[in-house]
């Protein structure tokens, strides 16, 4: 069965390490999730955004997700990424998540506290965990897009008070990194990290991870950091697999033999970031 998210993010705190939350749209990314946390012993939650429901469904998702869930040796949570609203998050938790998101982060903090508690007190009744953000994550978050300039990091002070005041399961946090691509080095800061960390004793989520060097990710997991959402490295693998698999035989009419070698790249990405997250071997 598919295992609660907080499971997962509390071995994590106790092994200090962090486990890796890919996003998947479709049948060939559950199965190389679940092929690469199978090879590395690892613990690994499969998240589904807007988009992704837009695209499959929630029900394939669901079905998908729990499938794999069944029948890998190693735990698998499911969990929903930016959740827009509190009917979204009722209904994935309805449909068998095992934790959800509600993103919050564009109202006022009192309104983002009112909504992720309306939110956490359904999850609480039913075993699911909750993730909030606080702060802008810059880059294209779903439905809004925030730029550069108007994307504001999470204020410690802030922080607390949002955890004090909702009890929340984990928290997402806007310290410097971006959904999608990167246009230079992303800059992180480590120091708002660590404040936020010593004011707030909950499992912090990364967000944007693709893309950010190896040894940042390890140093905000050394600060904190439990979980990390990668999205757009697999988007990357995938279809630099599909462009290779063309190329290679322009001819390819069976479209097998063009995804499955997308699959196997995007596989070997998930096992090189389960590596650096610390989490293989945890399962
Ligand atoms: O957080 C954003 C994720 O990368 C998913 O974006 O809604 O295009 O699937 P998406
Ligand atoms: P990236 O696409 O930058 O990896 O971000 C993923 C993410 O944060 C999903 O919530
Ligand atoms: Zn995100
Ligand atoms: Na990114």
């Amino acid at each position: 069965p598919l295992v609660p998210v907080s499971q997962l993010l509390a071995a994590a705190e106790e092994g200090k390490y962090a486990v890796g939350a890919f996003n998947c749209n479709n049948m060939e990314i559950v199965q190389a999730i679940v092929a690469a946390a199978e090879a590395e012993r690892a613990p690994v939650i499969i998240q589904a955004s807007q988009g992704a429901i837009k695209y499959a469904g929630l029900e394939y998702i669901v079905a998908l997700a729990r499938l794999a869930g069944e029948t890998a040796s190693v735990p698998v949570a499911l969990h929903l990424d930016h959740g827009t609203s509190f009917a979204q998050c009722i209904q994935c938790i309805r449909s068998g998540f095992t934790s959800v998101m509600i993103d919050g982060s564009k109202y006022p903090l009192e309104e983002n506290i009112a909504l992720t508690n309306r939110v956490l007190e359904v999850a609480r009744a039913v075993g699911v965990s909750v993730e909030a953000e606080l702060g802008k994550i810059g880059g294209t978050e779903d439905d809004i897009h925030v730029d550069e300039r108007d994307a504001f990091f999470t204020d410690p002070a802030e922080a607390k008070q949002f955890v004090d005041a909702t009890k929340v399961d984990a928290l997402a946090v806007a310290i410097g990194t971006a959904h999608g691509q990167y246009k230079g080095r992303p800059e992180l800061d480590f120091d708002r990290l660590a404040k936020i960390r010593q004011l707030v004793n909950i499992p912090i989520v990364l967000h944007g991870s693709s893309g950010v060097p190896e040894e940042d990710i390890q140093k905000a997991i050394t600060l904190g950091v439990r979980k990390v959402n990668i999205d757009t490295n697999l988007r990357e693998a995938f279809v630099d697999g599909v462009k290779e698999a063309i190329e290679k035989n322009p001819r390819e009419i069976d479209p097998r033999k063009i995804l499955g070698p997308a699959k196997l790249k995007m596989s070997e990405v998930i096992r090189e970031k389960i590596r650096i997250f610390g989490s293989n071997g945890k399962a």
